[in-house]
C-alpha cells in the first residue's frame, strides 16, 4: 500500500517531538478521521531555523509531516507558504488516494503556524 519512502519516514520520522521555545505553533485537524497535528517553528531572519511536529495521526500523516519538515527547514517564510499537501505527497513518491487527506494535516498545520506568525508580528509592529 505504501512505497519505501513513505515507510521510511513513517518508521523513522524526522523532526518529531515538542519544541518548548518555539516562536509559533500551528495546529490542524482532520474532519475525516478526527486526527490532529501540531507544528512548532523556530524563526530567525524570516527563515525556518528549526521545525518539529507532533501528531495523533496515522502512518501517512506521520510520513507526510516528517517529509514536510525536511522540505521547509531552512526555507524563507515566503517559500514555506507555497508548500502544499500535493507537494508533500509528490515528494513522498505518492500516497494512496484514500490517504491523501492525511497529507493535509501537515500542510495545514504549517500554514496555520505561518498565519499565526504573521498576525503576531502585525500586533507587535502594526
Ligand atoms: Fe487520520 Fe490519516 S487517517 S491522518
Amino acid at each position: 500500500m505504501y512505497n519505501d519512502k513513505v515507510i521510511d519516514h513513517f518508521t523513522n520520522p524526522r523532526n518529531v517531538g515538542e519544541m518548548p521555545d518555539a516562536d509559533i505553533v500551528g495546529e490542524s485537524g482532520s474532519f475525516k478521521c478526527g486526527d490532529t497535528m501540531k507544528i512548532y517553528l523556530k524563526i530567525e531572519d524570516d527563515k525556518i531555523a528549526d521545525i518539529k511536529f507532533q501528531t495523533f495521526g496515522c502512518g501517512a500523516a506521520i510520513a507526510s509531516s516528517s517529509m514536510l519538515t525536511e522540505m521547509v527547514k531552512g526555507k524563507t517564510l515566503a517559500e514555506a507558504q507555497q508548500v502544499t499537501n500535493d507537494d508533500v505527497a509528490a515528494e513522498l513518491g505518492g500516497l494512496p488516494p484514500l490517504k491523501m487527506h492525511c497529507s493535509n494535516l501537515a500542510a495545514d498545520a504549517l500554514q496555520d503556524a505561518l498565519k499565526r506568525y504573521r498576525e503576531k508580528k502585525k500586533s507587535v509592529h502594526p
